[in-house]
C-alpha cells in the first residue's frame, strides 16, 4: 500500500475527513481496485469499515494490510445474495461489479445481476438502517456519446442488445433502481458516473486487464503492445487518487441526496498516443500490434467535469504522464 498517496487523498479531501471519523460504512466490491483504496482512507479516518466481495475480480491481498484493525471487518460473499447487518449502518457505498471490457464478454450475467440484484439487496439494507446510498455507475450509460465532452444532461446512445450491454444497460437500470428508492422511501442517494479510472491495484492479466494496466504490463516485458483498432479513438484517464478523492466526496458531501456526477479527468488522449507515451516512459522496445475493433467500442470519450467542480469543490490534479509513472513505477515494482 502507498502511504504518501493515501495522505495526498486525505489532504486534498480538505475538511470532509473530520465528517468520515466515526461513520459505520459498507463498501460492497470492497477488494477491488477503487474498493480496497476507498476502505484504506476511510480506515486510517476513523470509520468502522465492513468490505463485503466475493472475489469474483478483487483480491484478497489489497485489503491484507487492513485485516488486523480493529475498525475494518471483511465479509466474503455475494451481493446478489440477501445478507442482514445488526449494527448500524450510516453509508452504503455499491461498488460490486466487474468492470473489464474482457469480462463484459466472458461473465455478462454475472455483471447484470450486480447492478440489478445485488443492487437491490444493498439499497435494502440501506432503507433498513436509513443510510446514505452512493452507487458507482460509469460513463458506459452514455454508450457511444454523440454529445463531447459528455454532461450529465446527456441521455445516452446505448446499444441494449450488444456486446457491452450487460454493463452499459445493468448500469442504466442500476441508476433507476437508485433513484426510485430515493422517490419511493427518501432514501439518501448519490450516483458518481466514473469515468477510465488507472493506477496502483489495478490488474493486467487474462480478462481483468485494462487499456493501461495491459500495455504498461506488455511495455516492461517488451511484448507487442496490443491496440484495438486504429488507436484513434480517444480516452479520457484520471488517476485513481483523483477519482478516491472525487468518490469521497460525494459520499461525504452534506445536502447531496439526488446528486448524478461525472466523475473523471477530461485530459483526452487518443489510444495510440497512449500506447506511445507508455512506451517512451517505460523505455521499452515493444512494437505496436493492432486488432480488429471490438463492436460498440464508443469512438471518443470525454467529461464535462463543471458539475463536480462546483457542487463537490473538486478537480483532478494528477496528469496524464505523472499518473503513468506512478502506475509504471508500481507495475516494476510488483514484477
Ligand atoms: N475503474 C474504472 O475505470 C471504473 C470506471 C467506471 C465505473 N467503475 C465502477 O466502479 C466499481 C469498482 O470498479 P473497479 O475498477 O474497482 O473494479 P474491480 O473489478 O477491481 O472491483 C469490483 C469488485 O467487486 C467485487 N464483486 C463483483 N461482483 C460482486 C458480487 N456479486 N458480490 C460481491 N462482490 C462483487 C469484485 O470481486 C471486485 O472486488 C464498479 O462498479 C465499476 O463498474 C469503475
Amino acid at each position: 500500500m502507498n502511504r504518501e498517496e493515501i495522505e495526498e487523498i486525505i489532504r486534498n479531501l480538505g475538511d470532509i475527513p473530520t465528517r468520515i471519523e466515526g461513520k459505520s460504512v459498507l463498501v460492497t466490491g470492497g477488494a477491488g481496485f477503487l474498493g480496497s483504496w476507498i476502505c484504506e482512507v476511510l480506515v486510517e479516518q476513523g470509520a468502522k469499515v465492513i468490505c463485503l466481495d466475493n472475489l469474483v475480480s478483487g483480491l484478497k491481498s489489497n485489503i491484507y494490510p487492513l485485516m488486523d484493525k480493529a475498525n475494518f471487518t471483511f465479509i466474503q460473499h455475494d451481493i446478489t445474495q440477501p445478507i442482514f447487518f445488526d449494527e448500524p449502518l450510516d453509508i452504503i457505498m455499491h461498488l460490486a461489479s466487474r468492470a473489464s471490457p474482457f469480462e463484459f464478454e466472458k461473465y455478462p450475467i454475472q455483471i447484470l445481476k450486480a447492478n440489478t440484484l445485488g443492487i437491490l439487496v444493498a439499497l435494502g439494507i440501506a432503507k433498513k438502517h436509513k443510510a446514505r446510498f452512493l452507487y458507482t455507475s460509469t460513463s458506459e450509460v452514455y454508450g457511444a456519446a454523440t454529445e463531447i465532452p459528455t454532461s450529465e444532461e446527456y441521455r445516452g446512445n446505448v446499444n441494449p442488445i450488444g456486446q457491452r450491454s450487460c454493463y452499459d444497460e445493468a448500469k442504466r437500470c442500476g441508476e433507476s433502481y437508485v433513484i426510485a428508492y430515493k422517490m419511493e422511501h427518501g432514501l439518501d442517494v448519490r450516483i458518481a458516473r466514473i469515468f477510465n479510472t488507472y493506477g496502483p491495484r489495478m490488474r493486467a492479466e487474462g480478462v481483468y486487464g485494462r487499456v493501461i494496466s495491459r500495455f504498461v504490463e506488455q511495455a516492461l516485458s517488451n511484448k507487442p503492445i496490443t491496440i484495438f483498432g486504429d488507436g484513434t479513438q480517444t480516452r479520457s484517464f484520471c488517476y485513481v487518487t483523483d477519482q478516491i478523492e472525487g468518490l469521497l466526496r460525494l459520499a461525504f458531501v452534506e445536502d447531496g441526496s439526488g446528486t448524478v456526477v461525472n466523475i473523471g479527468n477530461d485530459e483526452e488522449i487518443t489510444i495510440l498516443e497512449l500506447a506511445k507515451v507508455i512506451k517512451e516512459l517505460t523505455k521499452s522496445k515493444s512494437e505496436m500490434e493492432f486488432h480488429p475493433l471490438p463492436k460498440d467500442d464508443p469512438q471518443r470519450r470525454k467529461p464535462d467535469i463543471t458539475k463536480a467542480k462546483e457542487i463537490l469543490g473538486w478537480v483532478p490534479k494528477v496528469r496524464l504522464r505523472e499518473g503513468l509513472e506512478r502506475t509504471i513505477r508500481y507495475f516494476r515494482e510488483k514484477k
